[in-house]
């Protein structure tokens, strides 16, 4: 039995257009995906508990191929399904055990689909603990190659390397195209509000598509947080927070051009901005779930806490720490 853990993350800068080999920025972040993986004779069994952060907990054993009998929605389940299958495809390729059978048990402190990097997470930790409990020790740039392909399959060939590789590195990353590295970056004093909903990333990335097909203005706003994304860059070299806050409003305005805001990310990000954040916006594929602000005070946090649509609100810390096994 083997159990690995790997970070969500919040993408500071470059959601959406990193789809388009725009560069983006993500941030590890200390709310972690725990897979413990267990031999068995054949097949894959899974079991998953805590998969919101609001409290309610999922349980269910099954086969992978049936849907369980829990109260969540049918495409975050069915894809949270699919990520550990193909992880574990991904694993039993990696040590060239094509019939291995695996009991996989999923905790995670991340919300499913809310832009936390919970699909991303869940895969690296299962591919490295299922790895590991197949004799090998795969370095975490393999790690993140393989979790790309899981969520390149699953979510139909609409993903970046930058979830993937920001969760096996852990910290800071950028990435373009194919090129990922991890960069050097202060620790931010980011606030997490939650509206307890998801977007369906697939369909999300698809809708960008089509937009920036149809109107050169979508294809100009990508290129656009291109932009702020290298700007962004240089301000955290240079530990500028303040322009790093700025750069992030100005990246929320182009990603509700897009379409991929909602009306309870817009709240959220605007009540970030009222009680004196520097800078908020909305992270990961959008259409719901969560805003990542920056704010050294309280403020922020006690005031997502009373706006309407805000389900929780949180501090979360830069983590430093990528996929690992755990003692
Ligand atoms: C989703 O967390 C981030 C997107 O940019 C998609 C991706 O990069 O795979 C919307």
């Amino acid at each position: 039995m083997v159990t690995a853990s790997a970070p969500g993350k919040v993408y500071l800068f470059g959601e959406h257009a990193v789809v388009y080999g725009e560069p983006a920025v993500p941030c590890a972040i200390e709310l972690r995906a725990q897979v413990t993986a267990t031999r068995r004779d054949s097949g894959l069994r899974v079991h998953a508990g805590d998969l919101t952060i609001d409290g309610f907990t999922v349980e269910y054993e099954a086969e992978a191929s049936d849907r369980p009998d829990i109260d969540v929605e049918d495409q975050l389940v069915e894809a949270g399904i699919g990520y550990v299958n193909e992880a574990i495809e991904q694993a039993r390729d990696a040590a060239d055990a094509p019939e291995a059978g695996f009991d996989v048990t999923v905790d995670s402190q991340i919300p499913l689909g809310a832009g936390l990097g919970s699909s991303a997470a869940v895969a690296v930790a299962a591919i490295k603990a299922a790895t590991r409990e197949l004799g090998v020790d795969l370095p975490p740039e393999e790690i993140a190659g393989r979790a790309y392909q899981v969520e390149h399959t699953v979510q139909d060939g609409q993903a970046s390397r930058a979830d993937t590789f920001c969760s096996a590195m852990g910290g800071a990353v950028r990435v373009e195209g194919d090129d990922c590295r991890t960069i050097e970056a202060p620790d931010l004093p980011f606030v997490i509000g939650y509206d307890g909903g998801a977007g369906n990333t697939g369909a999300l990335v698809a809708g960008v598509r089509e937009l920036r097909e149809e109107y050169d203005f979508a294809a100009d706003t990508v290129e656009a947080i291109g932009d702020i994304v290298r700007r962004g860059e240089a301000a955290l070299a240079d530990e500028r927070v303040a322009e790093i806050g700025r750069l992030m409003n100005f990246n929320h305005g182009l990603l509700s051009a897009l379409g991929v805001s909602s009306r309870s990310l817009d709240a959220m990000v605007w009540a970030a901005r009222d009680a004196g954040a520097v800078g908020a916006k909305l992270t990961g594929a959008g259409g719901g779930g969560c805003i990542v602000a920056l704010d050294e005070t309280p403020e922020t946090t006690s005031a997502l806490k009373y706006t309407p649509g805000c389900e929780d609100a949180f501090r979360a810390a830069l983590d430093p720490v990528g996929v690992c096994v755990e003692d």
